[in-house]
């Protein structure tokens, strides 16, 4: 039976670099007590009209460059995001029409900050079922979106107008700053092929779902549990805006993170001293440094973006192969651990040789 191996990857970023300083523009709160509580340093913010299928578009073009591939030869588009163009349809087809071919299945999953690693265990299962040989799995956000702020206190904070928050704008702001100072938007995708060389490719995973507790984090409103939909008494309370229990999130993290990796380690007669490198989802710094010492890990076997880039969501574990591929710091036969956590509540851990 053929594995799934990553054979390309790609990244997208866009231009805006938004800096904690800058956000405290327009919002109470400070670069201290952003780097302190979950090590973000920077975000990048893309423009209005930019939208997650054109970030997808950069990474894929790129990752399929990376991995010599001809877009006509995939035979499958995996989109994982939570904040896709629209509501629908889903942005695998968007992307799909954008790189101009045509009748290749394409589609999206909604697993939120696990999307990724849902995405390899979906690939790897068409893959090893042969039903395809070539696969494109994206991870894309544009939180921007989700940001409650108007687009003046947006010309503020880049410092392009004069005029700052009222005094209720900025309260507003305050009010879910928890939640805004940790994302950025970003997205990175991988090519995976099959191959039958027998050692190397994905070799297990393993994912969860309890949503027991889906409203510790999500969007109240602007779903079609409401008549309508959307409206402004809605847009009014803010319903429109995730909802986060940051310490309930956290401590589930650490937790069912170092699980699922002790998990799929022991299934597959591994111990964390056979693995090169482990790509941790970047929802916080301090989640990971837990999980790190938790599991035991040296610093060399760990790789972080959330500094750079914030939490991206599905795109955060591509990114980080992404770079530590051009880095580099992949090599064949290396044994690479993936694990995420995230609202839904979704996790889990994908282990491959590179
Ligand atoms: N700037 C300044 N002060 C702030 C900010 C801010 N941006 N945000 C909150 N505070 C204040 C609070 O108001 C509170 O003040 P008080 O003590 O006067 O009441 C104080 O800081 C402490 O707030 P906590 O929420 O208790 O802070 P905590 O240490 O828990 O950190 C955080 C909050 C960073 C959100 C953390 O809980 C966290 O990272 N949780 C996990 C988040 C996560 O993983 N999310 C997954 C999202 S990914 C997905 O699936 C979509």
């Amino acid at each position: 039976m053929a594995k799934s191996m990553i054979v390309g990857s790609g990244a997208c970023i866009p231009k805006n670099r938004v800096t904690n300083d800058m956000l405290s523009r327009i919002m109470d709160t400070s670069d201290e007590w952003i780097r302190e509580r979950s090590g973000v340093e920077t975000r990048y913010y893309a423009d209005p009209g930019s939208s997650t299928s054109d970030l997808g578009l950069a990474a894929a073009t790129q990752a399929l460059e990376t991995a010599g591939i001809s877009k006509e030869a995939l035979d499958l588009i995996v989109f994982a995001t939570m904040t896709p163009d629209h509501f629908f349809p889903g942005c695998g087809g968007l992307l799909q029409a954008k790189l101009g071919i045509k009748n290749v299945p394409s589609f999206d999953i909604r697993q939120q900050c696990a999307g990724f690693l849902y995405g390899m265990q979906l690939a790897d299962a068409y893959i090893r079922a042969g039903m395809a040989r070539t696969v494109l799995l994206v991870g894309a956000e544009i939180h921007t979106g989700f940001m409650p702020w108007t687009m003046q206190n947006f010309d503020y904070m880049y410092g392009r107008t004069e005029t700052p928050p009222s005094a209720e704008e900025r309260a507003w702001n305050s009010r879910f700053r928890h939640l805004t100072v940790l994302f950025g938007d970003g997205a990175a995708a991988v090519v995976l092929q099959g191959v039958e060389d027998g050692e190397r490719g994905v070799l297990d995973s393993i994912l969860y779902t309890d949503g027991t507790d889906y409203d510790r984090l999500y969007v109240p409103g602007a779903g079609f549990k409401h008549r309508p939909y959307v409206d402004e008494d809605q847009l009014r309370r803010g319903d429109h805006i995730p909802v986060m229990d940051g310490r309930f999130v956290f401590k589930s993290a650490t937790t069912r993170m170092a699980e699922v990796a002790r998990q799929i380690l022991e299934r597959n007669g591994c111990t964390i001293r056979d693995v090169a490198l482990v790509l941790m989802h970047q929802a916080n710094r301090r989640i990971n440094e837990y999980v790190q010492k938790a599991l035991g890990l040296t610093d060399d076997k760990v790789i972080h973006n959330i500094q750079k880039y914030g939490n991206t969501t599905a795109a955060t574990i591509p990114l980080l192969w992404d770079q530590a591929a051009r880095e580099g710091r992949i090599s064949p036969g290396d044994l690479v651990l993936m694990v995420a956590f995230g609202a839904g509540m979704n996790w889990g851990a994908v282990l491959l040789r590179a």
